[in-house]
Formats: C-alpha cells, sequence, structure tokens
C-alpha cells in the first residue's frame, strides 16, 4: 500500500480528520507530525462525533497504530484526558499510542503565556488558539523546553526539572506580566504522575518506525493546521508556528523523502478562517453567515465562529505548488447546494494591478482584492451522491474547473460528514 501526507491547504479546518478517516483502512500507522492541540479534527462514525486534538484519527481505526511524532508540542494534562475519554466511550487507545520522545512538552505556562502575550497585543493579536502554541515552539528553538522523552527520567530529575522550569516562566509571568505565578512543586507533583501514565507509551522514533522506513508497513500522515498557516510559507505572522507544509512531515518524523508517497492536499469547496489575518475572499454579513450556517463553521477547538468566503485559486494553486500535491480531495461540496451562485477568486487587484500569483507574506495581501469567476449553483442536494454522474452538472463544472486551475487531480469529493459520504474519483472529475 502507498504510503500518504495529508495536507491542510487553506488555512485549516478543510476535513482533514474526515478524510483520514476515511483513507485509513488497512493503513498500518497514522502518524501526526506537527502542531498541537490547537488543532480539531472531526470525524464522525455513523452519528457518533468524535474530535480529536492531539490523538492521530487513525486511533478509531481498531489496531491501528498512532503515532504522534517528534515535531509536535504537547500537553500531558491535555493528552491524558483525551484517551481517557476516548477511552470511556470504548475506543481502545493506549495499546496503539505512540509517543515520540523528540516532541516537545507543553507545560501550563506555555498556554499562560501565549493568553497574556494575546491579551497585550489587544487588536493586533494573532487570534491563537490559547493551547499554548507558540510558547512551547519558542522552548524548542530557544533549546529550554523539556521533551516527551524527559518523561523516562529517573522521577526525581524530571521533578527538579520541571520545578526549574515553572520557575523560570514565574519570572516572566510576574516580572513582565504582573502575572499570578504557577505552584511549581504541585506541577511538579502532577508530571511525575503523568510520567508514570505515559513512560510505557514514550518511543524513541527511530526504531519504532524501522518498518515504515523499510517499506514493511505502510503509514499516512496526518497533517494539522494547513499550508496557508505554515510558519514559513503562511500569511506570516498570522500563522501557527509550525511547519505545516510537506517540509514537516520530514523534520518531525525523522523519515526520508522516499517514504513519503502520495502529497494530497485537502480542501474546502469554499474558504474559512479562523483568527486574524488577511483574508481577501472574506463574505462578510448575510452571505458569510449563509455559509457559516449551511457549514457547521464553527471552531472544534475554541468553538469560534469561522470567518467564511469563497474560494480562492491563488492561495490553492500556491498550496499544491509548494508541498508538490500529487492530488487533492475537495470537501464540503455539499454545503454549496442551494446556492444561487458560486464564485471563485482567480486573480488579485493589488494597487490597481492583476496578480495571478499568490503574494507569499500578509502586507500585501491585506491589499489584494479578488477577481471572481461565478459559476451558475444548483438545486439537488448532493449528500446522497456516490459517483460523478449522480452530481449535478453545475457541481461538476465546477471542480471540472478547479481540477483544470490546480493542475493537479480532484482524487475525491466528500459530500458530507459521515465516512461513507465521498466519491473516490482516483483519476480526476474531468470527463
Ligand atoms: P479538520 O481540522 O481539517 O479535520 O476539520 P474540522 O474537523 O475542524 O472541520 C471540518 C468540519 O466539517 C467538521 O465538522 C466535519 O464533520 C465537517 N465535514 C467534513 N467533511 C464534510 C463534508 O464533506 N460535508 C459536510 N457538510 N461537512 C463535512
Ligand atoms: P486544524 O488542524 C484552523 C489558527 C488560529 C490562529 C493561528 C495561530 O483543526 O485545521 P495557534 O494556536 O496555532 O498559535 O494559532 O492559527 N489555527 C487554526 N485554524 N484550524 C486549526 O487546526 C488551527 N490551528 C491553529 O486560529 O489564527
Ligand atoms: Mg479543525
Amino acid at each position: 500500500m502507498e504510503n500518504r501526507v495529508i495536507i491542510g491547504g487553506q488555512w485549516g479546518d478543510e476535513g482533514k480528520g474526515k478524510v483520514v478517516d476515511a483513507l485509513s483502512e488497512g493503513v498500518d500507522w497514522v502518524i501526526r507530525y506537527q502542531g498541537g492541540a490547537n488543532a480539531g479534527h472531526t470525524i464522525y462514525i455513523g452519528e457518533d462525533k468524535h474530535v480529536l486534538h492531539l490523538i492521530p484519527s487513525g486511533i478509531l481505526r481498531p489496531g491501528t497504530k498512532c503515532l504522534l511524532g517528534g515535531g509536535m508540542v504537547i500537553d500531558p494534562w491535555s493528552l491524558r484526558d483525551e484517551i481517557l475519554a476516548l477511552e470511556q466511550r470504548g475506543v481502545e487507545v493506549r495499546p496503539h499510542l505512540m509517543i515520540s520522545a523528540n516532541a516537545q512538552m507543553l507545560l501550563p505556562y506555555h498556554q499562560r503565556l501565549d493568553e497574556l502575550r494575546e491579551e497585550r497585543l489587544k487588536r493586533q493579536c494573532i487570534g491563537t488558539t490559547g493551547r499554548g502554541i507558540g510558547p512551547a515552539y519558542l522552548d524548542k528553538v530557544q533549546r529550554t523546553g523539556l521533551r516527551m522523552g524527559d518523561l523516562r527520567l529517573p522521577l526525581e530529575n524530571l521533578e527538579r526539572k520541571c520545578i526549574e522550569k515553572v520557575l523560570s516562566a514565574n519570572e516572566l509571568l510576574s516580572e513582565f506580566y504582573q502575572a499570578d505565578p504557577l505552584p511549581s512543586r504541585v506541577l511538579a507533583g502532577e508530571l511525575v504522575d503523568l510520567a508514570r501514565f505515559f513512560a510505557p507509551m514514550v518511543v524513541d522514533p527511530y526504531t519504532a518506525l524501522r518498518p515504515v522506513r523499510e517499506g514493511r508497513e505502510s503509514a499516512l500522515f496526518e497533517g494539522a493546521q494547513g499550508t496557508l498557516l505554515d510558519i514559513d510559507h503562511g500569511t506570516y505572522p498570522y500563522v501557527t508556528s509550525s511547519n505545516c507544509t510537506v517540509g514537516g512531515v520530514l523534520t518531525g518524523t525523522g523519515l526520508p523523502p522516499q517514504v513519503l508517497g502520495d502529497i494530497n492536499g485537502i480542501f474546502k469547496a469554499y474558504l474559512t478562517r479562523v483568527g486574524n489575518g488577511p483574508f481577501p475572499t472574506e463574505l462578510l454579513g448575510e452571505q458569510g453567515e449563509a455559509l457559516r450556517e449551511a457549514g457547521g463553521e464553527f471552531g472544534a477547538t475554541t468553538g469560534r465562529a469561522r470567518r467564511c468566503g469563497w474560494f480562492d485559486l491563488l492561495g490553492a494553486r500556491y498550496a499544491v505548488d509548494i508541498n508538490g500535491m500529487t492530488g487533492v480531495v475537495i470537501t464540503k461540496l455539499d454545503v454549496l447546494d442551494g446556492m444561487p451562485a458560486v464564485k471563485v477568486a482567480t486573480a488579485y487587484d493589488l494597487d490597481g494591478e492583476t496578480v495571478e500569483a499568490f503574494p507569499v507574506g500578509s502586507g500585501r495581501l491585506s491589499r489584494c482584492r479578488p477577481v471572481y469567476t461565478e459559476f451558475p449553483g444548483w438545486e439537488k442536494p448532493t449528500g446522497d451522491c456516490r459517483a460523478l454522474t449522480d452530481l449535478p452538472a453545475a457541481a461538476r463544472k465546477y471542480l471540472e474547473f478547479l481540477e483544470d486551475r490546480l493542475g493537479t487531480l480532484i482524487i475525491g469529493v466528500s459530500v458530507g460528514r459521515r465516512r461513507d459520504q465521498v466519491i473516490w474519483t482516483p483519476t480526476g472529475v474531468t470527463a
């Protein structure tokens, strides 16, 4: 079985969880490689809704091995809660879950610093998920963080290290932010308990992933966030703090590029964004509201209303190109059912000039005005369509246009939140 990377092609929430779930049958490993509990991946098994933040979506396929890769930032408190909540719902988690020793540990002060920093930035804030992601990656690059492998230290050493970290963070909290310090001894005591809980799950990724590296076992790599939120290639500074693009798979797992296999991008049939930053095709007012209602566009992690707008071909083509996507899946086509017309941005007007390549960096992007190509809408609901020929002609036209302009095959079209609501189109959507 060919390996596969699943990457968000937009600003996150494209339906990666749903697609990973649909594609993970028979796959040996599902691996997260970056990000943390800022992710919220929603999966419906029948009418049962699961929202996963840290645990790979493969956990819902019995027997699938799941790895939290070294490129992630992991809050052990949240991870334990997520494991226990799933187990309470009858999902077998611990026998299949592994955590790379290289992953950064996200501690409560990271979350506190994230909140305080955002408060201080006021209107210029990023609009983070408040999960401590930025401060945890900051500790990583300044080489002061703990790693999940530290949970295997003699417990008195772990306790001492945790106290040191919290005391040092407390200086920043009280001196710079005039905030209350965190209780270092209490947290260190809790971390010691967590170390006992996690010790059997922490693995050396070089050894654990040997069967994948040698091609004996198959892997699906589950991206979090999306290309336009990538720390290097996204709409900086309105981005997250990890590499959500394809390079993140390599650095976040330690596997070589030959192992990656297909690179599949996930795109909604329209566009959403949570948090701040430029969004040229954003629909304010009633039209945006209509998309938000139809698509249930409220954050899976924070519950925030997602900003909604039309599909942006410039951003999407950029995502296809920089990730080398070998195929894409279009999700939530059904959300456009009944819209009188569907629009796609095919160019921007930037200070009076026509721009056709996505302007990297958010400065220029915020001055771009979309130039739209408009398509007639369709009335017939698409949720029960299981073949391209079941789709209304206008919906097929829209997909064919996207496929042509993206320059890569649309290999699947999702028409509902359930596992079975996908039309697989391995040879594309164009007749
Ligand atoms: P992720 O972060 O990329 O995994 O996406 P989220 O789970 O945050 O958001 C996607 C939302 O859309 C979830 O509520 C999914 O249940 C839902 N969803 C996924 N695919 C489809 C689809 O094709 N149609 C509809 N109507 N909902 C979908
Ligand atoms: P999934 O995996 C959508 C956004 C936040 C904010 C910016 C930085 O579910 O697609 P952070 O907390 O990472 O420092 O926030 O990134 N963001 C997401 N938006 N989906 C996500 O994940 C996101 N993870 C982070 O809203 O704008
Ligand atoms: Mg999400």
